[in-house]
């Protein structure tokens, strides 16, 4: 893979530096590991050939499953780093020129259809807007998991570690849809809308994949693209004084359920759970990108990140503590 090298986080919830084709930014990745390397997660296809020479230990490590579920939780300063660090991958090859304009001409035909604007917009408009969207956006990864999920039944083979993380990317959307239903009104329209995405999204979704499922992963990066600048846009008007939304928003608690989902302190604010919603988006605007530079053989780079997620989530649950302690005067 020409001018791609990825890095593994393992063992440490500290930021770290990616280098994604030529770009070099800082993320939650080290940049030293290259995923197909011996020290790596190695590609399920050597398991079955002769240069196999420590396969029990690596049978091992693709049958723990645990914490595939989990969400990262978000420190301080990651949020910081995904909030200043807004990466736009740029289209090199004819299919990824095409599925750029066709995403970015649908968000801007989006927005001016919807009056949308970033320089202080009504609640009620960002209300629906972030429903309509978080509704979409779980749709992806469901259905390439789903694929993936009955290609792996079908064909006898490995999966190579994807749906793991492409079901954590469809729940975690799923709940940022939860959240913002907490936070806003459910009008007959938003509800309209929603299914109409739903019922039109869905089938262009399923042919991209189908047609070459890099084209669903790089669509999508370029999707996430958007929905990072839409929460950055919303984060800096609520932090905007004299803005509709810093009116509305700026003093208003985090809902529970964002409080459990990301163990946010008690006194955490609702910008705060955008924020984290954010750096989410950052990470799956990485995970396509990625997916969409890799074979589909290729072994999951992230499958370590999860198993570590959950240690960093378990540990939090067993100390009774938040992922922002309170700092020491
Ligand atoms: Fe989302
Ligand atoms: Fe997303």
């Amino acid at each position: 893979m020409k001018n791609f090298r990825f890095a593994l986080r393992i063992g440490s919830h500290s930021k770290g530096v990616a280098s994604i084709r030529g770009y070099s930014r800082t993320s939650r990745f080290d940049a030293n590991v290259h995923f197909k390397s011996p020290a790596a997660i190695r590609n399920p296809l050597i398991y079955q050939g002769k240069d196999c020479d420590n396969c029990f230990i690596d049978e091992i490590k693709s049958g723990d499953h645990m914490g595939r579920q989990q969400n990262h939780i978000w420190t301080k300063d990651e949020l910081e780093i995904a909030l200043t660090t807004l990466y736009r991958h740029e289209p090199k090859t004819f299919a990824d020129k095409c599925l750029n304009k066709l995403m970015y001409g649908l968000y801007h035909s989006f927005n001016f259809i919807t009056g949308y604007k970033d320089v202080n917009p009504d609640v009620s408009a960002i209300e629906w807007r972030l429903i309509v969207l978080e509704s979409v956006a779980g749709v992806p990864g469901f259905l390439a998991a789903g694929f993936r999920h009955f290609k792996s039944l079908r064909t006898l083979n490995r999966d190579h570690g994807w749906i793991a993380t492409l079901l954590e990317e469809a729940e975690n959307e799923r709940m940022h849809l939860l959240i913002c239903l907490v936070m806003a009104k459910k009008s007959k329209l938003t509800r309209f809308l929603v299914l109409g995405a739903q019922i039109t999204m869905t089938p262009i979704l399923m042919m991209m994949y189908l047609s070459n499922p890099k084209f669903l992963h790089r669509f999508v990066g370029y999707l996430e693209e958007t929905a990072c600048h839409t929460y950055v846009s919303v984060i800096k008007n609520i932090e905007t004084p004299g803005t509709k939304l810093h009116k509305a928003w700026s003093l208003t608690p985090a809902p529970p359920i964002a409080l459990g989902y990301y163990r946010l302190p008690e006194d955490a604010k609702w910008v705060d759970v955008l924020k984290c919603m954010m750096a989410d988006e950052s990470h799956h605007r990485d995970v396509n990108h990625t997916f969409a530079d890799m074979k589909t053989d290729d072994p999951n780079p992230f499958l370590e990140m999860h198993k570590n997620d959950a240690i960093i989530a378990w540990r939090l649950e067993n100390k009774g503590e938040t992922a922002w302690p309170k700092e020491k005067n």
